[in-house]
C-alpha cells in the first residue's frame, strides 16, 4: 500500500515493520529502494527473493546525516565501516547527505547479509527528506535500527522506479510503499570505491568525475584502469536496465536516415530522440529527451516506462553527448541496449 512518506504516522510505521523484519519502499532522491534493517539477516535476504537477485551482489547500506557532528562520520557510519581514507572523509563532507555511495572496508562481523560477505561495505547517505525522517526514526528505536539496505525497488535487471506508483507496480499491494514523489535525480547514485589507495569510479551518477577531483584533488580511476579483481556488482552489469522492448542506440544521423528508410510503411516503434524529427509513419511514437543532462537524468527512467508501457517491440534512442556530464545517462542508455 502506498501511504505519503511525508506523515509521521506513516514514518512510524514504516519503522515498525522494519524492526519486525519487514520489507519497505523507500523514496530517495535517486531512485525509489527496497529497503530492510541491514543487520537482520533474514530481512535483507528477503530483499533478494523479492527482486530475483543473485546473493553475491552486494547491497547499498543507507545511513542518517551525521547531525552535529560535519568534522566525522555519524554514529551509524562508525557501526558500519572502518579505517576511512582522507579523500573518502572529503566526499562525505562535500556530498552527503546526497548521491554518492562509498565503498569502505567494513567492520568485521557486521552487516554480512548485505555485504554478501565481503570486508568491504557500500554505505550511502541519501539526501532525499522522507529517507532521512526515517533513518532518524531508525537510530532513535531501541535498540537501534543502525542503517537500511536498499537496492533499487525493481526486480533484477528491469527499469529502475522513480515513482511509488512504479515501486507499487512492481511488487504489489501488499508492501508498504513510502510516497516522496518522483525522485529529483533519477538515475542510481555514483559509486566510488574508497578501498584502493585512490578513488575509483565503479558506477557514473549525478556527481560526476569532474565533482570528485576537484573534491578530492585527484580524478577517479575508472574500473578498467583498475584492472584488479573487483567485486561483482549489478548495477554495473553490462546488460541491466532492461526494457521489454529491444533498445537500439544510434547517432543522430544513423536515426534520421534509418527514420526515412522506414517511410510510410513503418513497424510499431517507439523514437527516444534529443534532435527534432518528423514522424515518418503512424506506428511510431516520438518522446523528446531533455536537453540538459540533469533533466534527462531525472527522466529517464520513467520515459523508458512510459515508450515500453506502448507494446513496441522496439525503442531507438539518439546517442547523448560524449561529454562528462552526461556519462550517467550514457551508461544506464547503454546497458539498456545491451540487454537486447
Ligand atoms: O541510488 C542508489 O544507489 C540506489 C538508491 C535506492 O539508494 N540504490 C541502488 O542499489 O542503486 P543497488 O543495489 O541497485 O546497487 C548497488 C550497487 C551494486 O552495483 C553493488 O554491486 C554495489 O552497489 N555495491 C554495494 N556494495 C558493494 C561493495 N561492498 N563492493 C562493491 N560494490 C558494492
Ligand atoms: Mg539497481
Amino acid at each position: 500500500m502506498v501511504l505519503d512518506g511525508h506523515h509521521p504516522d506513516t514514518i512510524a510505521r514504516a519503522a515498525d515493520a522494519l524492526a519486525q523484519g519487514q520489507l519497505i519502499g523507500l523514496p530517495t532522491e535517486t531512485v525509489y529502494g527496497l529497503a530492510a534493517d541491514a543487520d537482520n539477516p533474514n530481512a535483507v535476504a528477503q530483499i533478494f527473493a523479492a527482486k530475483g537477485r543473485p546473493a553475491d551482489h552486494p547491497l547499498i547500506v543507507h545511513v542518517a546525516d551525521a547531525q552535529g557532528h560535519p568534522q566525522g562520520p555519524s554514529a551509524a557510519m562508525a557501526h558500519y565501516a572502518q579505517a576511512v581514507p582522507v579523500f573518502a572523509q572529503q566526499l562525505i563532507e562535500a556530498f552527503w547527505p546526497g548521491p554518492l555511495t562509498l565503498i569502505l572496508p567494513c567492520r568485521p562481523g557486521i552487516a554480512q547479509a548485505a555485504t554478501g560477505g565481503q570486508a568491504t561495505i557500500g554505505l550511502r547517505c541519501p539526501a532525499h527528506p522522507v529517507a532521512q525522517a526515517l533513518l532518524q526514526a531508525c537510530l532513535q528505536r531501541q535498540p537501534p535500527i543502525w542503517g537500511l539496505a536498499a537496492p533499487s525497488a525493481n526486480k533484477f535487471g528491469r527499469i529502475s522506479p522513480t515513482t511509488a506508483a512504479h515501486v507499487a507496480s512492481e511488487f504489489g499491494a501488499d508492501l508498504l510503499v513510502l510516497d516522496g514523489g518522483a525522485c529529483a535525480v533519477g538515475i542510481e547514485s555514483t559509486i566510488i570505491d574508497c578501498t584502493r589507495g585512490v578513488p575509483v569510479l565503479l558506477r557514473p551518477g549525478a556527481i560526476t568525475r569532474d565533482d570528485i577531483a576537484r573534491v578530492c584533488g585527484q580524478r577517479p580511476l575508472s574500473k578498467e584502469e583498475l584492472s584488479a579483481h573487483t567485486p561483482r556488482a549489478s548495477g554495473t552489469l553490462l546488460a541491466h536496465y532492461a526494457p521489454n522492448a529491444k533498445v537500439r542506440l544510434m547517432g543522430t544521423e544513423q536515426l534520421r536516415s534509418a527514420l526515412q528508410l522506414l517511410g510510410r510503411e513503418a513497424p510499431a516503434l517507439a523514437v527516444y530522440h534529443r534532435s527534432p524529427l518528423t514522424r515518418p509513419g503512424p506506428g511510431i511514437a516520438l518522446r523528446a529527451m531533455p536537453h540538459n543532462a540533469l533533466a534527462a537524468a531525472q527522466q529517464l527512467f520513467s520515459d523508458l516506462r512510459d515508450l515500453d508501457a506502448l507494446g513496441v517491440p522496439l525503442i531507438w534512442v539518439e546517442a547523448p553527448p560524449e561529454s562528462a556530464d552526461w556519462e550517467g545517462v550514457r551508461d544506464r542508455l547503454e546497458r539498456a541496449a545491451a540487454a537486447g
